[in-house]
């Protein structure tokens, strides 16, 4: 187990919030990104954690609002020479990856992922150098390098069936970069897994006792718990899912309340999906304490219709994403692993 990063004590350069914006400004944006879409033959491709105005964006112009798999999936098999990713830089470098003849623009380079920042190549590699004979499986939140230095890449949405695909193998795993998701997945799989011990800053908040005392004064509710979240908040959960699976599970299940464990984001789509429910935040603080990102990463936050604008305008060094040819070869191989395995799932 790594010592090397501590994300308890680790703090993270927090972004400044964007400028609040105008009804007439944001107006004035919205109609400039739509034209600056069709100009530039682009698309946007936005995740679920994005401000609901963004989403609707991506939505109204053609662009997918998705999960970090399907935002990959979408990227590279749509025709547009431009992609607008709104996101985490992470998930911009997936599509230039993926797709090196595209323009891969972002609202901002600076919107980093406390997964990608806690888990540096360096430290990285040396301890995969110590286990020579495990297989080495990262999660999309990570940089173009540690990619290029795993044997696959995965995403929340099919960590478990990849995992235990790989245990029925006999292979022995390195898990990184997130804790949580690591503990699920062998508690799911029985698998032997060494984890890296990364946390994602927003799910890492959520409190164990104050969602008890949510539940006991919601009691018909279902409580929905993305797996970066702590293990007692998962042992409360009445499904446990990536992003897309937890707007699905809001569907399926019967009941009319849920509480939901992950990024507040979620909601636009999550309430579009099952209108007739009512969608509550699981607590991020107990009583007399407070929340670092209180349900909202503060990196996705930075995805404003100001900044995408500028960014379908300036490109050049601010906006564009460029990966280095090496490291877009190296990171290429997990990841169509990756896609394939998924595709695999599916059919
Ligand atoms: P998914 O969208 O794959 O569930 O991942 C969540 C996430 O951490 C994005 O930041
Ligand atoms: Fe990273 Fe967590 Fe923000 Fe997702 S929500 S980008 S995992 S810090």
């Amino acid at each position: 187990m790594s010592l090397m990063f501590d994300p308890e004590t680790t703090v993270y350069p927090f972004p400044p919030k964007p400028a609040r914006l105008s009804l007439d400004e944001k107006q004035f944006y919205r109609k400039e990104i739509k034209r600056l879409l069709k100009e530039r033959n682009a698309v946007m491709v936005a995740h679920y954690y994005t401000d609901p105005e963004i989403q609707a964006l991506a939505e109204e112009t053609g662009g997918c609002v998705a999960d970090s798999l399907e935002m990959a999936r979408f990227g590279s098999q749509h025709p547009a020479s431009t992609l607008l990713v709104a996101g985490v830089r992470f998930m911009g470098e997936t599509a230039k990856i993926l797709s090196p003849e595209k323009t891969i623009l972002m609202p901002t380079l600076q919107a980093e992922c406390s997964l990608d920042l806690g888990c540096p190549i360096d430290e990285f590699s040396r301890f995969c150098d110590q286990h020579p004979d495990r297989t080495v499986v990262v999660y999309a939140n990570t940089s173009a390098a540690v990619k290029a230095r795993a044997d696959w890449v995965v995403t929340s949405s099919i960590a478990v069936e990849l995992i235990e695909h790989l245990d029925r193998q006999g292979e022995k795993i390195i898990w990184a970069p997130d804790r949580h998701l690591g503990r699920y997945v062998t508690r799911q799989t029985g698998a032997d897994v060494l984890c890296w011990q990364g946390a994602c800053i927003v799910h890492d908040e959520f409190k164990t006792q104050a969602l008890q005392r949510m539940k006991a004064l919601y009691p018909a509710a279902a409580v929905l718990v993305h797996p970066e979240s702590p293990q007692a908040i998962v042992d409360l959960a009445d499904a446990v899912g990536s992003t897309s699976q937890l707007i699905q599970a809001a569907k399926t299940l019967p009941h009319r309340q849920m509480i939901v464990a992950t990024d507040r984001g979620i909601f636009y789509k999550m309430q579009q999906a099952c209108p007739d429910k009512e969608l509550l935040e699981a607590p991020t603080a107990g009583e007399g304490a407070s929340c670092r990102t209180c349900a909202h990463c503060p990196w996705m936050a930075m995805n404003g219709l100001k900044a995408i604008a500028d960014g379908l305008t300036q490109h050049g060094r601010e906006h564009e994403i460029h990966v280095d040819a090496a490291l877009r070869e190296g990171a290429l191989i997990p990841l169509n692993r990756m896609l394939t395995f998924a595709a695999g799932l599916k059919g």
